[in-house]
């Protein structure tokens, strides 16, 4: 019998990546092999996100590729997945270029659905509230890789009011403790240097009486040669104890990502985020308090609704007082199906938007040109990724702090932990030498 090949496709989070690693598997246990080649492909995986518009239109414009590549191989099919697949459903059809549409809960249906399809197009966008893919060890996709993810919680309750997550991905749900240590400890086996626990808000992770904190530090102590990281943490829920399970264990980064979307109040509060700006400041000095030497990065966006000059001007202020190392600036997206797309109005002019994203990235810019000119001098453990971009001469790797360092080769090799110390400082690298 013929092996079927496919080859994926992934936009979006890193727990999209997570999740085509997971219907990587199932289709390998179907009998499928993965190619990195589209044009040999059998079956091609589109995995989706949509966040804001521009994620979409991207896939829509990857759609008209994939019809012209059905063209030429007639018996091609193509299928998409993700946050997508869930909010457009049969729709995608209008491209012509799709054979199946799977969402999030729907993975497990996918070698039945490519069946399906020698018929006639399908589409299966149930919810399964109990559906967390137990039992599945995903396929690792990038073989290259010294890190690997591990997702800890599916879906989200918090229905922030710009969001559409809650609508693709369903309710919360927590994996079993046992399923993510024996992922971890196998991608320990397989040599992996660091893994991230992935959720969309990981700290609400419950699973019998396991919460974050515990779940965190039981993870660190299983795996204790390798480096923890999680990601996403919802301010409202960042504990102490969290702080301190962090702090305790050497191998859990210090690092922490967590999105602030505004400085206003009142823009907090019509995004529904359920804390204020004082909370959140508090939170930071926690931080700094509890792991004086933590890495902090955010996610924020501006031209929410009725976002006015002095709002955002909030914004920029708390930028300025927090001086995250990074940030990811967007401008905000309005979601059919969204509480705000339904009931706010969508009022700051796209000029403006256009505008206010444009002088947040150039303060952030500046804060982080700042922050990691302050590095230099500075000693850090540096975990060797693979060959810098630039120079095949130089080394990359990130500090515990997730900032990305340069350095000479030398002996060492991807997956060593390395001591450098930091010589050079631009907004997005540090270039340091090897000291031990
Ligand atoms: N428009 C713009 N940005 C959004 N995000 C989420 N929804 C929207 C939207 N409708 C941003 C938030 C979130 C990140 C993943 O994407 O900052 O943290
Ligand atoms: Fe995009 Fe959010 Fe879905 Fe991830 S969860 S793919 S960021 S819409």
């Amino acid at each position: 019998m013929k092996i079927g090949k496919i080859y994926f496709e992934t936009y979006g989070c890193q727990m999209n990546v997570a999740d085509s690693e997971m219907v990587a598997a199932i289709m390998k246990a179907d009998g499928y092999e993965t190619t990195d080649d589209v044009q040999s492909a059998d079956v091609v995986i589109i995995n989706t996100c949509s966040v804001r518009d521009n994620a979409e239109r991207k896939i829509w414009n990857r759609l008209d590729f994939m019809k012209g590549l059905k063209h030429r191989n007639k018996g091609l099919k193509v299928g998409v997945i993700g946050c997508m697949a869930q909010r457009v459903g049969d729709k995608l059809f209008d491209s012509g270029a799709v054979d199946f549409v799977a969402g999030p809960d729907a993975y497990r249906h996918i070698p039945e659905l490519v069946r399906e399809t020698d018929i006639k197009p399908v589409v299966d966008t149930e919810f399964d509230i109990a559906e967390t893919y137990a039992g599945i060890e995903p396929l690792r996709l990038d073989s290259e890789s010294i890190s690997g993810f591990v997702s800890i919680t599916r879906g989200c309750n918090n229905f922030c009011s710009y969001c559409i997550v809650p609508y693709t991905r369903g309710r919360e749900r927590s994996r079993s403790a046992d399923d993510i240590l024996r992922e971890s400890e196998n991608l320990m086996k397989q040599g992996y240097k660091e893994i991230t626990l992935l959720g969309q808000n990981v700290n609400s992770y419950r699973f019998g009486d396991m919460d974050f904190p515990k779940l965190l530090e039981t993870v660190a102590r299983h795996v204790p040669e390798m480096r923890v990281r999680f990601t996403t943490s919802h301010p409202k829920d960042i504990s102490d104890e969290l702080l301190e399970a962090i702090a305790r264990n050497s191998n859990i980064c210090n690092h922490i990502h967590l999105p602030v979307q505004s400085g206003s109040n009142v823009v907090l509060e019509r995004m529904n985020r359920k804390y204020t700006r004082e909370w959140y400041l508090d939170r930071i000095s926690a931080i700094r308090r509890i792991i004086p030497d933590c890495g902090l990065s955010t996610d924020i966006f501006c031209g929410f609704c009725g976002e006015t000059e002095s709002d955002y001007m909030q914004t920029v202020d708390l930028m300025e007082t927090v001086g995250f190392d990074s940030a990811f600036l967007f401008k905000y997206s309005n979601r059919p199906g969204t509480f705000a797309s339904k009931n706010l109005v969508d009022d700051v002019p796209e000029e403006e938007k256009v505008a206010r994203l444009a002088r947040l990235i150039e303060i952030q810019n500046r804060i982080s040109l700042q922050r990691n000119k302050s590095d230099i001098g500075k000693e850090f453990e540096v975990l060797v990724e693979g060959e810098s971009k630039r120079s095949s001469e130089m080394f990359c790797g990130r500090t515990q702090q997730n900032k990305m360092v340069v350095f000479d080769k030398k002996a060492y090799k991807k997956g060593d932990y390395v001591k450098v110390k930091i010589t050079e400082a631009s907004s997005a690298t540090l270039k340091g030498i090897v000291i031990q």
